[in-house]
């Protein structure tokens, strides 16, 4: 199931349908009340594996030193954090969030902190962001592209603050492909999320929230037909663990 279009001027929340423009309101609520455990949600959720995840999407940015890079929707600043270790103290990495909670999360993490004193934390819209366009080398999003509004408006976002051959990944959860890793991972989203959500974060509805929004995340190929209509070039996606999480990749046009 794909998202369908807001013709009559809702959207999704999950599987529910508010007014367009009460969706980032909900989002920032619903991360709001996660931030402080966040961290730890991921990774027992994943089991740790979210790490390779990003690991590997950094890894496709190929970045250098001395590289710009946004990390856009970058929350507690994992993928920040890969990112200034790659570009080194010449490079430039601004983490662009809506929410203070999260960035407030990622700048008090222990880990890395040398490293995370140079990411410039900037908070605003992924939808329309105040950066200047054709600055940037590199844009990375990680799960934070679902719960845009109006996602192509972040890819476009994307798309025009990035330098002509700069580079765009995206990591977001997807939907894995085998039968019945499918409906073991359905009875695992849909039952243990948001029940281990609600103890530790006292949020069930943000963790019933996430696997009903990934459900209706479109699939890879439809995504990758997106960015290749926004103007992204040499477009292409991974799928990760069983399809539980895909990478898509693109460049923009060289002028
Ligand atoms: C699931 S978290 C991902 C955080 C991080 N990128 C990671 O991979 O762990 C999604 C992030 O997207 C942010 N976000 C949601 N809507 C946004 C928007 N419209 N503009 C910017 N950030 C947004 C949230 O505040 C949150 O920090």
């Amino acid at each position: 199931m794909t998202q369908p279009p807001d013709p009559d001027g809702t959207t999704h929340i999950g599987y529910r349908r508010i007014a367009r423009e009460a969706k980032a309101r909900w989002v920032r609520h619903q991360f709001d009340r996660v931030a402080a455990r966040y961290d730890l949600m991921n990774t027992l959720l994943s089991f740790g594996i979210h790490y390779l995840w990003k690991h590997r999407a950094i890894g496709l940015l190929d970045l250098k030193p001395g590289d710009a890079v946004v990390d856009v929707c970058g929350g507690t600043g994992d993928l920040a954090v890969a990112a200034v270790r790659r570009t080194g103290v010449r490079g430039r990495v601004i983490l662009y969030d809506i929410n203070r909670e999260m960035m407030l999360a990622g700048k008090r993490k222990r880990s890395c902190r040398r490293l995370r004193r140079r990411i410039q934390f900037l908070q605003g819209d992924a939808e329309a962001m105040a950066l200047p366009g054709n600055a940037f080398d590199a844009a990375i999003v990680g799960f934070g592209i679902r719960n845009l509004t109006d996602m192509p408006a972040g890819f476009r976002e994307m798309h025009r603050v990035l330098k002509p051959g700069g580079r765009m990944v995206c990591l977001e959860f997807s939907r894995p492909t085998a039968p019945i890793f499918r409906w073991l991972y359905d009875q695992y989203s849909f039952h243990v999320m948001p029940w281990l959500g609600e103890r530790l974060t006292g949020s069930r509805e943000a963790y019933t929230y996430l696997p009903e929004s990934i459900r209706l995340f479109p699939p890879p190929e439809a995504l990758a037909a997106l960015l290749t209509s926004i103007g992204f070039r040499q477009v292409g996606y991974w799928r990760l663990t069983n399809g539980v999480a895909a990478i898509h990749f693109g460049t923009k046009a060289s002028a």
